[in-house]
């Protein structure tokens, strides 16, 4: 069989199994009310960040380019980022990459020494992955349950029994977890992570890697996410910043110590064997961090959070009304437990259903961008529409979706029952 013919066989394959990817088309998506792009405080819409942005891109010494790799060409802009990121973030160090992917599979194809074992959360993006597969550790590499500090406490129990290395110092252990998980709007439990890891390796030899992408802007101080809202700063090993989700930008930041990013800057290849951001990028980066230092991001991040708890409560409220069953619409338990109190409110809302495609497109036919999201992405029956709100998305909005969503279940709920009077009869018989 020819390239070709294997490539579009596979192509095929995706198609019947409902699972290829394709682009959306522009001019479709222009009118429906957001519901899906990461852009969490809508300040890539923001006039004021638009006007501050060409004001300051007009008075910059230079917008166009960058000339080459970091370490060829390191311009002040540049420098100058890291400067005061590394401030703002109370870090050692700071180093800029031009991408969150650049940065994951920079650090983790590179920083775990032969010997040294990765230990990631199930659900962990896929540029660790790429990361880890191009390292040195490839025969080290465990998976955790999601969240579960169970899970991850028996994980690293046996492998200090097994590893005499991890016991004695020589070897370290990293921990790759991720803020708020991109699929699920769930939150790592940070804190005990930290303390399970200093209690487990108390040489100091169990590191923490933590992925910020979409807690950036969010949470905590001004949005320093939530290794500063838990003040967890001094004992992580690193944390990954992307500007291109609720900062309207592109790129991202590694938050270190002096030694791992002189590291990095040696031996991270995704940092050295490419040309860096633009000053124009870079320009734009600054402008938002602008808005996260002078309150306007934590103004808008204050409004998304409230919003989502509506959109929660409401959607909860209506699918217990009308007794839909859990097949056709359900949100996550960590969502409606009320005990959890303010930490429910997250940017990310999955709402789990058996038929994530013609719900997605029923919301779309009146005028709701939300997408469908399937196996590979997320694990075979956890189906969803993943729900992503934004800081400008409005009330009516908000209702309007969950009012729509429990329309489509209702619609589909003689069929259902219909099914489930089929199957209760075969199984008498
Ligand atoms: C958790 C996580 N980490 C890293 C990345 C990569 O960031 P970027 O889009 O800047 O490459 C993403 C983006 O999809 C992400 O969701």
């Amino acid at each position: 069989m020819s390239l070709h013919a294997k490539l579009a066989a596979a192509l095929k394959s995706r198609e019947n199994r409902l699972i290829r990817r394709r682009l959306a088309d522009p001019d479709a998506d222009a009118d429906l009310v957001d519901f899906h792009t990461n852009d969490y405080l809508s300040l890539s819409h923001s006039h004021d960040l638009r006007r501050h942005f060409l004001h300051k891109l007009a008075r910059a010494p230079e917008v166009l380019g960058s000339g080459g790799s970091r370490l060829l060409v390191n311009g002040h802009a540049h420098a100058a980022l890291e400067t005061r990121l590394a401030a703002f973030f109370d870090s050692p160090a700071a180093l800029v990459f031009n991408s969150g992917l650049d940065a994951n599979v920079g650090f983790f194809s590179c920083v775990p020494q032969p010997g040294d074992v990765v230990v990631y959360d199930e659900y962990i993006h896929a540029s660790v992955h790429d990361g880890v597969r191009a390292s040195r550790v490839t025969d080290a590499l465990f998976s955790f349950e999601h969240n579960s500090l169970a899970s991850l406490g028996e994980l690293l129990l046996r492998l200090l029994s097994e590893r005499p290395g991890l016991r004695t110092g020589d070897n370290s252990l990293f921990v790759a977890v991720e803020t708020l998980y991109s699929m699920d709007g769930t939150i790592a439990p940070l804190t005990q992570i930290v303390e399970l890891l200093e209690s487990l390796f108390s040489r100091g030899n169990g590191h923490l890697v933590v992925d910020e992408a979409h807690a950036t802007g969010v949470y905590g101080p001004q949005g320093r996410g939530m290794v500063a809202k838990l003040g967890l700063e001094r004992r992580v090993l690193a944390r990954l910043h992307t500007f291109g989700k609720a900062l309207a930008g592109s790129g991202a930041v590694i938050l270190t110590d002096e030694v791992v990013r002189d590291y990095l800057l040696n031996y991270a290849r995704s940092l050295i064997y490419t040309t860096s951001l633009t000053y124009a990028n870079i320009v734009a980066v600054d402008c938002s961090f602008d808005f996260l230092e002078n309150g306007i991001a934590q103004e808008r991040a204050s409004k998304l959070l409230a919003l989502s708890l509506r959109f929660i409560d409401r959607l909860q409220s209506l699918i217990t009304w009308h007794s839909i069953p859990a097949a056709l619409l359900s949100l996550p338990p960590h969502l409606t437990a009320a005990e959890l109190g303010g930490e429910r409110a997250t940017p990310i809302v999955p709402v789990f259903t058996s038929a994530p495609r013609p719900l997605s497109a029923h919301l779309r036919a009146r005028g709701m961008n939300a997408r469908p999201i399937t196996w590979p992405t997320v694990p075979k029956g956890l189906d969803r529409v993943r729900v992503c709100l934004h800081a400008d998305n409005s009330l009516e909005e908000v209702d309007g979706l969950a009012r729509a969503m429990v329309e489509w279940a209702t619609g589909q709920m003689p069929a259902v029952r219909a099914q489930e009077r089929t199957l209760s009869l075969q199984s008498k018989l």
